[in-house]
């Protein structure tokens, strides 16, 4: 039999595969499209520097005839807006996006919003409702839906509305084929994490039986927003060099290496290129693709180019984590600790942990872990997490800690290119550099806890003991009066009063 072979479009591709975007089964699809628009709304936000509100609104339109629901989604946003000419490619078009840069940020592969476009569109065959403004007079709404075999968005129609309030933002309506009930602990989970790690976030969600849920802000800091960076050398390869070289306005190697290379400067620069054998004047466009091959290799192994910088990071720091964690697990006691930025293939990377305990966080079998990363939150895949593994690799009773405690167990990692192992962004890959970092904060805030810990269980053993004293000594002191023949006890209350202070003192 012939065989025939065919070609099929990135839209198709991910229409035949959404399962590994995330949408494997109708609560999956509920979960993962909150999500995916939730993150573009505060990815929107953080673009100009505004304090996120993001409203969420789950409505149910109806059944299908096999019984599962419909529900419409719609999610509003105080964001930077969409430019009109930009709505219908940005979410009527798989792979297209503004994040394709180096620069820290929570959508990466310019899919996300656009999948669970598609998926609602493929399981109810509705347009999707965009409407956006930059804050101008005017407002745009659009009705699309993806051409999907083509990968193009199909505008169905387009309104320019008047914006006279100033608004700023973006709306998306869609509908799926979704299960709420089955999704509602994930869902909830996953806005509470997200109001944890993002401290500077109003978030609403009104689910399909009409119950608000508000995850308020606790501070009016903004973080510091992530900046933009050019390629390290060490993470370099033949593909991107050759697309730079393309690019360029450089005539010298001398010039190109110190324009579009992170922490390349000029004596760097001529240094690498005295090392590499290569001819400081030497025209870029000139090299063969042998010497482009050859000048990869060289830069992965020049040893002395500085460790990439991590001022382009946007961690949260200890305050706001502090803050994050305080505001929705109410804990007695929570560490934190930040660790020096640092750096995988070329890639800065911050790693920042937390551990508390006690308030509202269960006794699980084994800690109650949160990852974390560009301040999402990582729900699915747990087990094959490199924190995970991390905090399984640890001899707790070091730490005078055991894993049925209350205690929760934080990491939160911060990178121009997040090591995922998935589309679907659920789990960190186990990078040596990435899981030393994590192993050092988690023992730094370990530490910590297993201080706290000991001073309570002191704590704890003096409160017994004063109970103790208290209980006797009224009866002491009566057995004494007896003895002495005297008319009235002794004090006992002053002789309490003062072991407490004694107590707490030592405390
Ligand atoms: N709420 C929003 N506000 C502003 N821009 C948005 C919003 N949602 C999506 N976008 C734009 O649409 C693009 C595509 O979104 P998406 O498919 O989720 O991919 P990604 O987030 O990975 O880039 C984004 O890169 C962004 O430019
Ligand atoms: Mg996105």
């Amino acid at each position: 039999m012939a065989q025939t072979f065919e070609e099929i479009g990135v839209a198709d591709f991910f229409y035949r595969n959404r399962d590994i975007a995330g949408f494997t089964s109708p609560s999956r699809a509920v979960f993962s499209a909150i999500r995916e628009l939730v993150e573009n709304s505060l990815d929107a936000a953080e673009d100009v520097g505004a304090l996120p509100d993001v409203r969420v609104w789950m409505f149910k339109k109806g059944e299908t005839t096999s019984g599962v629901s419909i529900y419409k989604v719609r999610v509003e946003d105080n964001g930077s807006g969409v430019p009109p000419q930009s709505i219908p490619s940005a979410f009527g078009k798989v792979l297209f996006g503004s994040k394709f840069k180096l620069r820290q940020a929570r959508g990466t592969f310019g899919l996300g919003g656009t999948m669970a476009i598609l998926y609602g569109q493929i399981t109810t065959n509705k347009p999707v409702k965009v409407i956006s403004s930059a804050g101008g007079p005017k407002a745009f709404a659009y009705k699309l839906m993806i051409d999907v075999e083509r990968n193009r968005p199909i505008v169905l129609s387009r309104k320019v509305l008047n914006n006279g309030s100033g608004w700023r933002g973006t709306i998306i309506e869609l509908h799926l084929e979704g299960d709420y009930l089955r999704a509602m602990p994930k869902v909830l989970e996953y806005l509470k994490q997200t109001a944890l790690v993002n401290p500077h976030a109003n978030i609403t969600f009104v689910d399909p039986k009409g119950r608000l849920y508000v995850f308020s802000k606790a501070t009016e800091d903004v973080p510091r927003p992530p900046k933009e960076t050019k390629p390290h050398p060490y993470g370099v390869d033949v593909e991107l060099l050759q697309r730079l070289i393309r690019a360029t306005n450089c005539r010298n190697m001398l010039d190109f290496l110190r324009a579009h290379f992170h922490r390349v400067g000029e004596v760097m620069a001529k240094r690498f290129l005295e090392s590499a054998g290569l001819d400081a004047l030497r025209d870029p466009r000139s090299l063969t693709h042998d010497e482009v091959v050859q000048l990869s290799q060289e830069m992965k192994s020049f040893k002395w180019f500085l460790p990439p910088d991590a001022s382009c990071l946007s961690p949260l720091g200890e305050e706001l984590l502090r803050a994050g964690i305080a505001k929705e697990l109410r804990p007695e006691f929570i560490a934190v600790c930040q660790r020096k930025p640092s750096a995988y293939s070329g890639h800065p990377f911050i790693v920042e942990c937390a551990m508390a305990y006690g308030g509202d966080i269960p006794k699980a079998e084994y800690f109650t872990l949160y990852r974390f990363a560009n301040r999402i939150p990582l729900l699915y895949d747990e087990a094959s997490d490199v924190s995970f593994k991390v905090i399984r690799s640890i001899n707790w009773s070091r730490y005078k800690i055991s894993s049925d405690m209350p205690i929760a167990i934080f990491v939160h990692i911060c990178s121009t290119k997040v090591p995922y192992k998935t589309i679907g962004k659920e789990f960190i890959a186990d990078r040596q550099e990435v899981k030393r970092e994590i192993l050092f904060g988690i023992r730094e805030v370990a530490r910590q806890v297993q201080r706290f810990l000991s001073k309570r269980e002191k704590a704890e053993r003096q409160r017994k003991r004063l109970n103790v004293f208290a209980k006797y000594l009224t009866k002491i002191a009566q057995f004494s009066k007896e003895l002495a023949k005297k008319e009235k006890p002794p004090n006992v209350e002053r002789l309490l009063k003062k072991l407490k202070e004694i107590d707490l003192e030592a405390n």
